[in-house]
């Protein structure tokens, strides 16, 4: 075996040393370790050559080649941790939060556009010395209908759609009852609104199986027809924001009233002219109302000869429709949050 000269071996050096430089990340650093250091490296293989070598040369050779060795695993691990350091940083900087960046916004709540409405309505007549009144929603059939002036074969009650429970109860198919146990509990003078949820089996684009209405119910010893299309001719001028909006009172029946009328408003759609929302009419209907009926004023205990009273009802979704020019009511109960963001 022929003597290894130094030349040879420091070029061999030079060659290692910028295979190391070459590595760019830990992965081809630890292959080009393997490649040189490792079992079957280039090195390791010089090493074991050196067993060829006549002695003198072998003690020569081994120790530059050690040295050679010795060298590259110090290269080897400042590379190493060169790599780690900008490993780390590269993982910091991907990692980095950046809090200046704009938040993705948790989007504030808002009212329902019924309940929007239902206040406005309730606040109205509280201004206007009214008192909140509540009932049951599950109401029995005394409150209900009887004590409206509707017995058990009154043809009224097929109008009315009503939900029967099992136990003879029903859900309240309308806000009246209210008066009644008001009336029951408080006696007169009365002079409250009452606001909430009622149920009736309908649906189509003007009805669904729930929902709102204000009752309001004057009872003293001078209520009388003048001052309730008074006082609901002011409260539409105020819903509707227009002092010369015209209002109409016909003449209409409920069981519970007597004399009954519808109330309408010149179509705030078209302003009379006649159009789908109005079905040409140039009129929408908007309550109910009229003089409590005597047989409901002694239903509750309360003498005819000295106590009058007068009542109106309304459905809330029917003025939010009108005026949010809303066509199809069941819009209100689907919980598209986009139709329900555009009330904000
Ligand atoms: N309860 C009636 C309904 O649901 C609405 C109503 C009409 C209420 C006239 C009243 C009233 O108090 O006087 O259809």
């Amino acid at each position: 075996m022929q003597a290894i000269s130094t030349e040879e071996l420091s070029s061999f050096k030079e060659q290692c040393l910028r295979e190391l430089e070459k590595a760019s990340n830990l992965e081809m650093l630890e292959a080009v370790r393997v490649g040189l250091l490792g079992r079957k490296g280039a090195v390791t293989q010089r090493l074991h050559a050196l067993g060829d070598l006549a002695p003198e040369q072998r003690r020569q050779a081994g120790a530059v080649l050690n040295a050679i060795k010795a060298e590259l695993q110090e290269a080897i691990a400042l590379r190493r941790a060169a790599l780690e350091a900008q490993a780390l940083q590269e993982k910091m900087r991907e990692a980095a939060l950046d809090v200046t960046l704009p938040g993705r916004g948790g989007g504030v709540g808002m009212l329902h556009p019924v309940r929007t409405t239902l206040w406005r309505i309730s606040d109205y007549f509280v201004s206007r010395g009214f008192v909140m009144a509540e009932g049951p929603e599950v109401e029995d059939d005394f409150h209900n209908f009887a004590a409206l002036n509707m017995p058990a074969d009154h043809p009224a009650r097929a109008m009315h759609d009503t939900f029967y429970l099992e136990n003879g109860f029903v859900l309240r198919t309308h806000t009246s009852p209210v008066q009644i146990r008001y009336l029951e509990s408080h006696g007169s003078p009365a002079r409250i609104i009452a606001a909430g949820r009622v149920f009736r089996r309908d649906s189509d684009l003007t009805h669904t199986p729930m929902f709102h209405q204000v009752e309001g119910l004057v009872v003293d010893q001078q209520a009388n027809m003048a001052d309730l299309f008074g006082e609901l001719e002011a409260f539409l001028r105020h819903f509707f924001e227009d002092v010369n909006l015209d209002v109409r009172f016909r003449p209409s029946y409920f069981p519970f009233t007597e004399p009954s009328a519808e109330v309408d408003v010149r179509c705030v759609a078209c302003g009379g002219k006649g159009c789908r929302i109005c079905k040409q009419s140039g009129w929408l209907e908007v309550l109910g109302c009229g003089m409590v009926h005597p047989n409901v004023l002694s239903h509750v205990g309360l003498c005819a000869d000295r106590h009058q009273g007068y009542a109106f009802g309304l459905g809330v979704e029917r003025l939010a429709m009108l005026v949010y020019a809303v066509s199809d009511l069941r819009a209100f109960y689907e919980n598209d949050l986009l139709f329900l963001a555009s009330f904000r």
